[in-house]
C-alpha cells in the first residue's frame, strides 16, 4: 500500500471540479438552484435523484444512497479502491501525488507517466479516431460490417472507422488538425506522441514517420470515460500477405491489456445491474451482443485472461455475481477456456462454462439465429469445476486404467492451483468419489505435504487474503 501525503491528497480534491469530473462520465447535470442534477449513474431511474452540490464538492443520490466526494465518485464509477481512484484522479487533474517513505524504506510504486504525459497520449488517439470514424462513410470497411449484419446505429455506439490503405493518412491529418487550431509549431512533438500512443510509426533507416495502421477495420478500445486508448484494426480480408488478422495497440502508458476489457464501458453498469457478466473472445462478438441486447458482455483484448481481469470482473459482478465464458467453438477457443478456468481457480473465483456454439463464435450466432435462441444458450452454463470433472471424470472416464489415472491427475493439476484450502478439500472429496481412489492418495498442491506449511503456503494464504 502506497503512502500518499494527505496534502496529495487535499491538493487533488481541491484540483478537481466534481461538476465537471461527473460530467466527463457521460452524466448530464443540470442546474437547479445553487446545485445540479441528473439521472444516477449507480442505478436506472427515469427521473433525476442524483444531486451534486458544486460548493460543497459532494454528491448525492437520493434513489439509491450513493454519496460522497469526487475521489469517491471515482471509485464507484471505475469501480477502483481509494488509492487507485486518488491516483487516476490526480493523473487528470495534473497533480504530483506525493508518497511518504514507506516502513522499510522501500521505494512505493508511483504512476509510470505524469498527467500532462496521459493527456497527450489521449490526444494523439482521439485524433487518430477522428481520422479513422471519418473515413468510414463509403469506405470498404462500411460496408464489410454492414455486409456482417451491424447497424448504423452500432457503428456509430461503438465509433467504429476505417483506416485507409495510405502510409500518410493520419500524418496529412495531424497536420491539418494543428494548422487548423494554429498550433502547427507543434508538429514535431504530437507526432513523438502518435507514435508513442501507437498510432503512427518511426522508420527509422528513413528516418520518417507513417501510419501504423493501414487498410484495416477500426474497432476503437474506450476506457471507463469513453476515451480511446488503443485500437484494434482488422483485415478486411484474411490472406497471408495482408498480415495478421488483427493489429493491436502494443502496451501504453493508457493501454494495458492485462486490465482492460474492451466493452467495459457499455457494458459495466448492466453487468452491475444483473450481477452477471459474460465474457468472450472477440471485438466482433462483444459489439454482435450488445447490438442484440445482450449487454453485459465483455471481451479480453487478444490476450488470455490474466489476474487482473478476474479481479476487474469481481469488482463488477460484485462477491456473489457470476462471471461466464464464452469463447469460439475451435480449438484456439477450447484453449481459451482451459485457461481461464486455471486463472479463475487461482483467484478463488468461481466461472461458469458455455458449451460450444452451433456456429463459430456469438458474432455468428446472433444475426443467423435471434437473441432469443441466445439467450436460450446462455441458460445452458454449467459451473467451471463440475465441467471439468464431467470432461474427465464423466462418461470418458472408461476403464483404460493409465487413462483414468490421467485423467484424474489432470483434475487435480487445477484443483490445486487453488489456494483456498477449504474449497480445495470439498473438490478433492468430490474427485475422490467419482474416481473410487482413496481421497489420501490424491496429489496435493506442490510444497504442500505432510512436510508442513512453508513459505510458500504462506504466501499463498496471503493472497488469498488480500483478494478478500
Ligand atoms: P478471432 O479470430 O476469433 O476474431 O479472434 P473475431 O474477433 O471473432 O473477428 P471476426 O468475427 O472473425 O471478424 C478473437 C480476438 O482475438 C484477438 C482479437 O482481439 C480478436 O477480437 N486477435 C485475433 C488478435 O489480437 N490478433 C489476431 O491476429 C487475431
Ligand atoms: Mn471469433
Amino acid at each position: 500500500m502506497p503512502y500518499i501525503k494527505e496534502t496529495s491528497i487535499r491538493r487533488t480534491q481541491d484540483a478537481a471540479d466534481i461538476v465537471q469530473i461527473i460530467e466527463s462520465y457521460g452524466v448530464k447535470l443540470r442546474r437547479v438552484g445553487g446545485n445540479y442534477a441528473g439521472l444516477c449513474p449507480f442505478h436506472r431511474e427515469k427521473t433525476p435523484s442524483f444531486n451534486v452540490n458544486p460548493q460543497g464538492q459532494y454528491f448525492k443520490c437520493f434513489g439509491c444512497g450513493a454519496a460522497g466526494g469526487v475521489i469517491k465518485f471515482v471509485e464507484l464509477i471505475e469501480r477502483l479502491d481509494f488509492v487507485e481512484a486518488l491516483t487516476n484522479l490526480a493523473q487528470r487533474v495534473g497533480v504530483e501525488l506525493e508518497y511518504e517513505k514507506s516502513d522499510y524504506g522501500a521505494r512505493s510504486p508511483r504512476p509510470a507517466s505524469s498527467g500532462d504525459h496521459k493527456k497527450a497520449l489521449y490526444w494523439a488517439n482521439k485524433t487518430a479516431l477522428n481520422y479513422f470514424r471519418r473515413a468510414l462513410a463509403g469506405s470498404p470497411a462500411d460496408a464489410y460490417l454492414r455486409g456482417r449484419g451491424f447497424t448504423t446505429d452500432t457503428l456509430k455506439a461503438w465509433q467504429l472507422g476505417w483506416a485507409p490503405d495510405d502510409f500518410h493518412g493520419l500524418l496529412d491529418f495531424i497536420r491539418d488538425e494543428l494548422t487548423r487550431q494554429n498550433a502547427g509549431a507543434k508538429f514535431d512533438q504530437a507526432v513523438k506522441f502518435a507514435v508513442e500512443a501507437g498510432v503512427l510509426r518511426r522508420h527509422e533507416e528513413k528516418q520518417n514517420y507513417y501510419d501504423a495502421f493501414r487498410g484495416r477495420v477500426i474497432f476503437p478500445i474506450l476506457d471507463a470515460r469513453q476515451q480511446p486508448v488503443g485500437f484494434g484494426g482488422r483485415v478486411l480480408e484474411e490472406k497471408p500477405e495482408a498480415g495478421g488478422k488483427y493489429l493491436n495497440t502494443a502496451e501504453t502508458p493508457l493501454f494495458k491489456k492485462g486490465r482492460l476489457l474492451f466493452g467495459l464501458n457499455f457494458a459495466a453498469r448492466e453487468i452491475g445491474e444483473r450481477r452477471e457478466a459474460i465474457i468472450v473472445e472477440g471485438y466482433t462478438d462483444t459489439i454482435m451482443c450488445h447490438q442484440y441486447g445482450v449487454r453485459n458482455v465483455v471481451a479480453t483484448l487478444g490476450t488470455a485472461l490474466t489476474p487482473d481481469h478476474v479481479r476487474l470482473l469481481r469488482r463488477h459482478v460484485g462477491q456473489d455475481g457470476k462471471v461466464v465464458a464464452l469463447f469460439d467453438a475451435d480449438a484456439a477457443g477450447k484453449k481459451a477456456t482451459a485457461r481461464a478456468r486455471e486463472i479463475f481457480m487461482q483467484e478463488d473465483a468461481p466461472l461458469w462454462i458455455l458449451p460450444d456454439l452451433a456456429v463459430k463464435d456469438a458474432a455468428e450466432f446472433l444475426p443467423k439465429f435471434g437473441a432469443e435462441k441466445f439467450r436460450e444458450f446462455l441458460n445452458s452454463a454449467q459451473e467451471a469445476f463440475a465441467c471439468l470433472l464431467q470432461e474427465n471424470l464423466g462418461q470418458n472416464f472408461g476403464n483404460d486404467l493409465s487413462a483414468k489415472t490421467a485423467a484424474v491427475m489432470n483434475v487435480m493439476r487445477v484443483v490445486n492451483l487453488c489456494p483456498n484450502a477449504i474449497r480445495r478439500q470439498m473438490m478433492r472429496q468430490q474427485v475422490a468419489l467419482l474416481a473410487a481412489v482413496d481421497e489420501n492418495l490424491l496429489p496435493q498442491p506442490e510444497g504442500k505435504r505432510e512436510e508442513g506449511r512453508g513459505k510458500r503456503e504462506k504466501g499463498r494464504e496471503r493472497s488469498l487474503f488480500r483478494n478478500r
